[in-house]
């Protein structure tokens, strides 16, 4: 017997309320050099528009079949306050996108938690960052559980949350504050995915679902997945949106860390620092719908199994072509 996921990531979608904060970015800047800075890179690398993601996430919805089972990896809204789903534009955004993925999957779909559901300081100008406000609007307001787990056949779905598993790195961008309360709600998340590992039978492969590879090193240290990392068919991760942000990972890893230049460099510096350990993990990228502007790369995955993992997973990417959204759209 065989089945098809099917994968998607980083649809950033932005309702009505955050698609009025038109340059939210760039009034983060704290000068003009920085703000031209800013300008060029989101508008000709990362992406010029990302409150008009709408588009995307219709077509997606239309041209995605009828899988057997899917996964949705995390950040669902634009956060634009970058406080996470505390941010009522923000939830809104996000319930909005994820009520959407239900009403066009039901049961079949599962959700991980992205870094934008929870905060993230602004590239620039130092505004937001992780809120604790954000945890129980994203696990009981949008019904997002922090650790999730389902069997097919020989195949194991593990679904884990990348921000708390690496929340060292985070430690500047939280309140100090609220720094007791995340350690234990981590802690509490690494007894789950111990347990986890701890029971998979010999003859189940697992899929894992990480939002942001940055965990991965994390996961490492644990005795009980260290153990099982030959069973990992494939950990599926988004956050870095393009192949090519994945392959510039891969290009420098193991770069120093770099602490001046802001928390935003400090964390991305720090997670490369440790890229060389994702390689036992099997990573396989998820890109956004849209991709990079530079590319306009984006599309989503599926995974064809067969419930006895005799033949390995055949993952697929499927493009969403920008010229054919926007044909559709005007
Ligand atoms: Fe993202």
């Amino acid at each position: 017997m065989t089945a098809v996921a099917l994968i998607v990531s980083d649809i950033h979608h932005a309702g009505p309320a955050e698609r009025e904060r038109v340059g939210y970015e760039l009034a983060c800047a704290p000068n003009w050099p920085v703000r031209q800075l800013v300008r060029a890179y989101r508008g000709l690398v990362w992406l010029r528009e990302p409150l008009g993601n709408g588009l995307f996430l219709e077509e997606f919805l239309r041209r995605s079949g009828s899988p057997d089972l899917v996964i949705a990896n995390g950040d669902y809204s634009a956060d634009s306050r970058f406080i996470g789903v505390s941010d009522h534009a923000a939830f809104a955004s996000a319930d909005e996108c994820l009520g959407k993925l239900r009403a066009r999957f039901g049961e079949k779909l599962h959700a991980t938690i992205g870094d934008h559901e929870l905060g993230k300081t602004s590239l620039v100008g130092g505004h937001g960052g992780l809120r604790l406000a954000s945890w129980p609007r994203t696990t009981e307001g949008l019904g997002l559980r922090p650790f999730w787990r389902h069997e097919w056949g020989s195949y194991v779905f593990v679904g884990v949350t990348s921000t708390l598993l690496a929340l060292p790195i985070y430690e500047r961008e939280m309140l100090s504050a609220e720094r007791e309360q995340w350690e234990t709600l981590r802690a509490a998340h690494v007894e789950e995915v111990r347990a986890a590992f701890a029971r998979l039978s010999p003859h189940q492969r697992v899929l894992l679902f990480c939002h942001d590879p940055t965990a991965l090193p994390f996961l490492a240290r644990l005795r009980e997945v260290t153990d099982r990392l030959a069973q990992i068919e494939a950990t599926v991760i988004g956050h870095l949106h393009s192949p090519l942000i994945l392959r510039t990972g891969r290009v420098l890893s193991g770069m120093p860390a770099i602490p001046f230049l802001g928390v935003s460099v400090r964390r991305m510096s720090t997670a490369l620092n440790e890229a060389k350990l994702w390689r036992p993990f099997n990573v396989r990228l998820c890109p956004s719908l849209t991709g990079i502007q530079l590319l306009k790369d984006g599309g989503w995955l599926t995974v064809e199994l067969d419930s006895d993992a005799r033949h390995p997973a055949k993952f697929r990417f499927h493009p969403l072509p920008w010229h054919e959204v926007k044909r559709r759209a005007a």
